[in-house]
């Protein structure tokens, strides 16, 4: 099976951007192989953000995340390559940074699980849903 149009999505969060983390990341995720086929700069609204996250309301974490994730413009991608998904989630870590091994994004530029630097989706099917939610429309 030809899965080299496998897609998923990637959100750098307030901190990576504020502290000028995006060319970094951009960078290992283009040396794995894998592609970006869209990326913007936007600060999301209060609304976007609790859908994407919806799965974790009512959880202690869900409001504070919520609000951290709006804090300031975060980046957007769609990455696209074979196995996109799951080769996005090892480059990334572990979610708590303290669980994410020397070598991954969180592991190298995170201490916080909640400024942990960047969001990818979980499973494929995610992947299609985050992709609809934050570029539904705008696909050219
Ligand atoms: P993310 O991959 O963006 O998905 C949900 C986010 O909630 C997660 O990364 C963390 O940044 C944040 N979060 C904060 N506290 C927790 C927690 N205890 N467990 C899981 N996620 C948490």
């Amino acid at each position: 099976m030809n899965n080299s149009g496998d897609r998923t999505f990637v959100m750098i969060k307030p901190d990576g951007v504020s502290r000028g983390l995006v060319g970094e990341i951009v960078s290992r995720i283009e040396a794995t192989g894998l592609r970006v086929e869209q990326m913007r700069l936007e600060r999301l609204s209060q609304e976007i953000v609790e859908e994407n996250y919806a799965e974790h309301r009512g959880k202690e974490f869900f409001e504070p995340t919520v609000a951290y994730v709006t804090s300031g413009p975060v980046v957007l991608m769609i990455v696209t390559g074979t196995g996109a998904q799951a080769i996005m989630r090892k480059l990334m870590g572990a979610t708590n940074p303290t669980d994410a091994a020397p070598g991954t994004i969180r592991g190298d530029f995170a201490l916080d699980i909640s400024a942990n630097v960047i969001h990818g989706s979980d499973s494929p099917e995610s992947a299609a849903r985050e992709i609809a939610l934050f570029f539904g429309g705008r696909e050219a």
